[in-house]
């Protein structure tokens, strides 16, 4: 048995505020001293870790000098999951006791369930897992589990209970948001029948599901807003400009169309242009609003996205949570929802310079916000909610 006794065990029932710890971030208008946020019901779908404390050994964690966390990402190949991780390195930097040692799955389930391994074979103190897809890496998460090693799910979920802790925002909501906008588009417009496509992420990943299901809910406010295509196209750039060429040729009419993430967005816009369809009279909607040069803010502000919606990472919370559960002897809540926010031509310029200070946006805004706004750009959250059962 590696731990030994830790004398306080305590169940965290905090503010937000105190949960993202001193200096942590504020983003836009919100501020550290605002109210802290009603805690709410998990979004719809949420598996909730099986109680307080799940995975965290009885008697507590072994105190150490140093700890070693692993980060298990699932395709550092998209710009939004490299923000994360640099988010999760520049607020680890902040603690010289924890050192984090990253993987890349490259979008590859097996590939990442033996990054896992690798990591508990190297005797790490804590997992944090952004999975590629639920089911296949719930398995290794309830061994790390079984082995007393706390895990913290980023953004996308796996199944079950068996982890510590939940982190990400509500992908449910977003998709809401997202319908209900298309709605209101399809209702200004007029349209008695109004055309929307979808191109969705990666199917077995939570978040695909969640903004799919929300929107659809959304849409339904106006009931000429149809979906006449969906189609696959599992986060990815390269993989939604084929798609989206082949959604426009069967469907030339297309008023609206919704993308599970910026990135094939912009694709679905280049393949619209290259069918010399008329960009004005459609409504492109994303989700992710990275704060860089070519992420889904810019974009709104250059006329190209018409609304996206920040998603954030996480990183900072996640590397908070993890000081508190390794040197802290604090049980988190079961869930940590992380606030979204809409970006369109209205609030885009206003919600870049709250990221960047005013700056021009750079490749590293996300992480550089760590230091200079004393937050993660897309992790920044102070209305976060929490919720703990057990
Ligand atoms: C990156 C990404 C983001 C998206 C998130 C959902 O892999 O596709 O663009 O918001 O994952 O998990």
């Amino acid at each position: 048995m590696r731990r030994t006794t830790r004398a306080r065990l305590t169940a965290l029932a905090v503010t937000p505020v105190l949960a993202l710890g001193a200096g942590s971030a504020v983003h836009g208008q919100h501020s550290q001293t605002s109210e802290p946020p009603e805690t709410t019901e998990p979004a719809e779908g949420t598996e909730l870790a099986g109680g307080a404390g799940t995975c965290i050994p009885e008697g507590g964690i072994e105190a150490k000098d140093n700890y070693l966390i692993g980060m298990s990402q699932a395709n550092k190949g998209e710009p939004w999951r490299q923000a994360m991780n640099d988010q999760i390195a520049a607020a680890a930097e902040e603690h010289p006791e924890l050192e984090v040692v990253f993987a890349d799955a490259a979008q590859d389930n097996a590939q990442q369930v033996a990054d896992v391994e690798n990591f508990l074979a190297q005797g790490i103190d804590l997992l944090i897992i952004s999975p590629n897809e639920a089911a296949p890496l719930t398995d290794v998460v309830a061994d790390a589990c079984a082995q007393g090693v706390p895990v913290i799910v980023l953004d996308r979920k796996v199944d079950g209970d068996q982890f510590t802790m939940f982190i990400g925002a509500d992908n449910v909501e977003i998709g809401r948001q997202a319908g209900v906008h298309a709605a209101e588009y399809c209702a200004t417009g007029g349209f008695d029948q109004c055309n929307v496509i979808e191109i969705r992420g990666l199917e077995g990943s939570t978040p695909a599901q969640e903004r799919g299901d929300g929107f659809r809910e959304g849409l339904a406010e106006n009931p000429a807003a149809t979906i006449i295509a969906s189609q696959n196209a599992d986060w990815l750039r390269e993989k939604a400009i084929p798609v989206s060429q082949a959604m426009f040729q069967a469907n030339p009419d297309v008023n609206v169309v919704y993308t599970h993430n910026d990135p094939m967005t912009e694709a679905a816009i280049i393949s619209a242009e290259s069918a010399g369809l008329n960009l004005d009279d459609m409504l492109f909607i994303g989700i992710d609003a990275l704060p860089t040069p070519d992420g889904g803010i810019q974009s709104v502000i250059d006329g190209r996205i018409d609304a996206t919606y920040v998603y954030p990472t996480g990183g900072v919370q996640a590397i908070d949570f993890a000081v508190q559960i390794l040197e802290d002897g604090v049980v988190p809540p079961d869930s940590v929802t992380l606030e979204t926010q809409e970006v369109t031509a209205d609030n885009a310029q206003e919600v870049m310079d709250s990221f960047t200070g005013g700056s021009p946006a750079t490749e590293s805004t996300g992480a550089e916000a760590t230091e200079t706004t004393g937050g993660d750009a897309m992790g920044t959250t102070p209305d976060v909610s929490e919720t703990t059962e057990g």
